[in-house]
């Protein structure tokens, strides 16, 4: 089970909303101790001293300062006027720089053309994989497998590390909850615990337990924080969130990845009630170094610092760079301010000891990396061609993608499809579409290793004569394929009909203030079910779609997500039964842009709905509930849940209490379940969610066969933040849920005793 005892401890911080707000505004705020000399290895510590007192003001910036590399048809390139940088120290490192070759040349320039012969760190975007393509981060929060997660984040790395990357900006672990935000596609949803496993998971598989291995890498937490507060959903915008909010939803899998190690954090572009998060000192030495002692390196987003005047917070590139500095951004992506700021210095504005704890960082990382020692060991030609894109690589893709597949919808179990069909119609404008199946950040994925649906279907279906038809593109009016479309369809014993999102309406910078399928992909569906043949859609996106009338009309609905470069396998193994689908969803899935935000975990209002009652919590146009919730996927076969149990009816404050249920499969297939356990703290100092996830487990079973599960509340799990900001357990009722989705669940009562 994952259980996530220690992510919210220690919280208790600042005691009152009102000393959040003075902290939170106030960039007087300054850092109880640097933590200098915090890594406790003598010979490191001894190795890094020795080099910075050789370096001077201007080689200690260069160290804080990283540059970009672009891309010509053969590859990277670094910018003009590049290499000299690199000699002259003025560049620690870069960003999308990738390839052997590449990287050595550069790393080459640096060791043996710079004065002090300082490695440089090879960063890069890898965030679902690295040249094998897994499913969007969004997929695989789906599967609730964070034993596959890990394995995903450690197969990138074994290919990244192979290709020179030291450090990947990845995993996003921003909390979302609304879809119209394009980057939900890159995190693991909306609620706090399923986030922190999946964080955990991926910290692990990237960074493993030996930084200086060849085929581990630095991973990021990032956006820190709240960047999923947005107002409207729209990328960049400002933020603003309550300090319960923020320390209950979008802190905790930040938190998570320190506990997991995590060797490094980005700051996000939002502000939060008009501090950005790039000079906030109290999240990011508060919060981050002081209560949580995180000892890594905190990395600008791209050109974040240079933001800064535009937030309208600093009015020279000057000052933004001493904010940053100050607030603890310890390199700076893209903005080339830090190598202004040796006279910032030499004027007496800013203190050499803030350059001086960001780049001990830099080294350490450098150090712990191994490339001290051996400044090329991640950039080998060999491994990068031996390493890519294996069998064993692809097989693993596979099997992710197979678990993040969510069955919405299944009317007359017409799924799975029979293999025996005479002819298949595929129809759709993802059916075949190579770039959609890797989506949103493909790092070094190419569109000529995925798997489309189409192909997946005809290797699949080798003895079925399958017709292709686009009907329509994704996102115009054009409606003249409709009629090619329907007459495949009429013709066809069954139709696949694969719709959804191009990978770049899901991404960054790409919101939305709908949330419908685009173009007249609506209209195609209609058109194509109204031939009443036995019709199953496909959908590919990156963020919940509002899609009732498909819900209401369509007879089977399968979420494919951007499933990667095995993306055709995995949905025809899915569809002709070869697996059973088991993902469930890791975000609420609205049933019209106007619900946003909608999540499970909100509170029950002083007047919740009641259908007899016009004055209590409602629209008048649409159900408050959600289209799908949290939590719920579907499978062939059905799982029976009976015997919820407590071990104890009453605790005292501070016990821990055995939840047991059983499930059983009581239909004709195996598969697996994600048994999902909520609580609810019945009456609090304040209000509390209505559900609040605890806990969860993956179980497989034979049909027919049933399993005890069990799971094990801490008074951590019962605690909260009550009124005045303490964490504590609040004595009293709890409710707690079991079930297979966030809304179908069996209860019990429990009383926790104060002392
Ligand atoms: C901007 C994005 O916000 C961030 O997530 C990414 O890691 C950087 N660009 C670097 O590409």
């Amino acid at each position: 089970m994952i259980r996530l005892k220690s992510w919210t401890a220690g919280f208790s911080f600042i005691t009152s909303l009102t000393a959040l707000l003075m902290a939170v505004s106030s960039s007087a705020y300054t850092t109880s101790s640097a933590p200098l000399n915090y890594r406790n290895d003598t010979q490191m510590n001894e190795f890094i001293d020795d080099l910075m007192s050789r370096m001077t003001l201007e080689e200690k910036c260069g160290q804080l300062t990283m540059s970009a590399g672009h891309w010509n048809n053969t590859g990277p390139v670094v910018k003009q006027g590049g290499l000299d940088d690199i000699k002259e120290g003025r560049i620690g490192s870069f960003l999308s720089v990738y390839g052997a070759d590449m990287t050595y040349q550069l790393q080459q320039v640096a060791v043996e053309n710079s004065r002090l012969h300082i490695p440089l760190l090879f960063s890069h975007d890898v965030i679902h994989g690295f040249r094998t393509i897994f499913p969007v981060p969004i997929g695989q929060a789906s599967s609730w497998d964070p034993d596959a997660v890990e394995e995903a984040a450690h197969i990138a790395a074994v290919e990244a590390t192979a290709s020179g990357v030291h450090w990947t900006y990845a995993p996003m672990v921003d909390i979302a909850r609304d879809p119209r935000w394009g980057r939900i596609v890159e995190g693991w949803g909306e609620d706090p615990l399923l986030c922190s496993a999946m964080t955990v998971a991926s910290v692990h598989g990237y960074q493993g337990n030996d930084l200086s291995r060849s085929d581990t890498l630095l991973a990021c937490a990032k956006h820190f924080v709240a960047y999923g507060t947005i107002e409207g959903g729209r990328d960049y915008n400002s933020g603003e969130v309550t300090e319960r909010t923020l320390r209950e939803v979008y802190l905790p899998s930040f938190h998570a990845a320190v506990d997991a190690g995590v060797e490094t954090f980005m700051s996000a572009f939002n502000d939060i009630g008009g501090v950005p998060c790039h000079a906030n000192p109290y999240l990011t030495r508060g919060i981050l170094r002081d209560e949580w002692a995180f000892p890594g390196l905190v990395v600008s987003d791209y050109t974040g610092i240079k933001e800064l005047l535009n937030h309208g917070v600093a009015d020279t590139r000057e000052k933004a760079g001493i904010r940053a500095l100050k607030a603890g951004v310890d390199i700076d992506m893209l903005s080339d301010i830090y190598n202004e700021l040796p006279a910032a210095v030499k004027a007496g504005d800013l203190d050499i000891s803030y350059i001086d704890e960001a780049v001990r960082r830099v080294l350490v990382a450098k150090y712990k990396l191994g490339l001290f020692e051996d400044p090329y060991r991640y950039c080998s030609g060999k491994k990068e061609a031996q390493q890519s894109l294996t069998h064993e690589h692809r097989a693993a893709a596979r099997e992710l993608a197979e678990k993040s597949i969510v069955l919405l919808k299944n009317n007359n179990a017409l799924l799975p499809l029979s293999k025996n069909m005479d002819s298949v119609a595929v129809i759709g404008p993802l059916a075949d579409e190579p770039h959609s199946c890797l989506g949103s950040w493909a790092a070094a994925g190419k569109a000529e290793d995925a798997v489309t649906i189409l192909t997946g279907l005809k290797s699949h279906l080798p003895d079925t004569q399958i017709t292709y038809v686009q009907g329509c593109s994704i996102d115009d009016d054009d409606t003249s394929g409709f009629a090619e479309a329907t007459n495949a369809a009429n013709q066809a014993d069954a139709v696949i009909l694969v719709l959804g999102e191009h990978r770049d309406m899901s991404a960054e910078a790409k919101c939305r203030t709908s949330i419908d399928l685009p173009g007249v992909q609506n209209d195609l569906a209609k058109a194509i079910i109204a031939t009443e043949k036995p019709v199953v859609v496909v959908l590919m996106n990156g963020r919940p779609l509002s899609i009732s009338w498909l819900e209401e009309n369509a007879p089977a609905i399968v979420e494919a997500w951007y499933p990667g470069v095995e993306a055709g396998n995995a949905v025809a193994r899915i569809l002709l039964g070869d697996v059973n689908p088991s993902g469930k969803l890791p975000v609420t899935f609205p049933r019209s842009v106007g619900q946003i935000p909608i999540y499970y975990n909100h509170r029950n209002t002083g007047r919740p709905f009641d259908a007899a009652d016009t004055y209590t919590t409602r629209y008048l146009d649409s159900p408050i509930t959600p289209l799908y919730p949290f939590g719920y996927g579907l499978s062939y076969t059905s799982f029976a849940y009976d015997a919820l149990s407590l071990s104890e009816a009453e605790i005292n404050e501070g016990d821990s209490v055995e939840v047991t249920v059983n499930v059983t499969n009581d239909g004709e297939r195996e598969g697996s379940e994600v048994v999902q356990l909520y609580i609810r703290d019945l009456v609090g100092d304040t209000a509390r969610p209505v559900r609040e996830l605890r806990g969860f487990k993956r179980v497989f079973l034979l049909p027919g066969e049933a399993r005890t599960v069990h799971f094990t509340l801490t008074e951590d799990d019962f605690s909260c933040y009550d009124a005045a900001m303490t964490w504590r357990v609040e004595p009293g009722r709890f409710q707690i849920f079991v079930g297979g989705n966030s809304v179908d669940t069996l209860s019990k009562e429990l009383l926790i005793k104060g002392k």
